[in-house]
């Protein structure tokens, strides 16, 4: 059976991903560029940085100085803070956290993998830091996602084998890292964003603990 579970935050533990999207668009309508659900896919999992660059790439009219574009990182992070000030326990996805508390009674261990600065906040405010053994947050990484590191950097830290570990993401960024980190990779949503994944479920409900190890035993033989 598998030895670590690496999880994603944003979008698979609770959906802060809806609040990265809806901060995101109020910064790109206020710059004029277009922005919806489909190009947001590409912003999931990366970094804030590299996420306001695929932004102003969009209109060419725009070319901003170091100073300027951390102002706009920054605004984009106030609005979010603003979004998931009142988050708790109760916007913890469906079935996450029984399927942690699964992986707890079976004497596995449970890592996050997350690309965001928020990180240690959300996992605070949803009441969930106490069942993380480790946590990779956008500080602990030199390459995010789809860089295989902030993956690797979690089994690392027990000392695992990358084919001992199961890695969950909602997003392209973050199935292509795992991938890359030869882990079995479970992807959360749609068979046609995650089509790379190994095994993919439509929303977290579908993330069963005996399925989920019956999928990798069958991937790892
Ligand atoms: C995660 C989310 C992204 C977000 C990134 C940085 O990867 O999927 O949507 O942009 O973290 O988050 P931060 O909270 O540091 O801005
Ligand atoms: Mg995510």
């Amino acid at each position: 059976s598998p030895k670590l579970f690496i999880f994603d935050l944003d979008g698979v533990i609770t959906d802060t991903a809806e609040y990265h999207y809806l901060a995101w668009k109020k910064l790109a309508e206020e710059l004029d560029v277009s922005f919806d659900r489909q190009f947001n896919e590409q912003l999931k999992g990366i970094s804030r940085m590299e996420s306001l660059e695929l932004i102003l790439a969009k209109n060419r009219s725009l070319s901003l100085s170091d100073h300027e574009k951390e102002k706009l990182a920054n605004d984009k992070n106030e609005y979010y803070k603003q979004l998931i000030e009142s988050i708790n326990g109760e916007n913890t996805l469906p079935g996450i956290e029984k399927l942690i508390k699964e992986i707890k009674e079976n004497n596995i261990k449970i890592a996050l993998g997350s690309a965001s600065k928020n990180a240690n906040m959300v996992l605070d405010k949803l009441g969930l830091t106490e069942y993380f053994d480790y946590i990779v947050d956008a500080a602990k990484v030199k390459k995010g996602k789809p860089d295989p590191e902030t993956f690797t950097t979690a089994a690392d830290a027990f000392s695992i084998h990358y084919s001992d570990c199961i890695g969950i993401e909602d997003a392209v960024a973050g199935v292509e890292a795992i991938n890359k980190a030869s882990m079995f990779s479970v992807g959360v949503g749609s068979t046609e964003h995650l089509a790379e994944a190994d095994y993919v479920v439509n929303d977290t409900s579908g993330l069963q603990f005996e399925e989920l190890v019956r999928q990798y035993s069958n991937w790892k033989k």
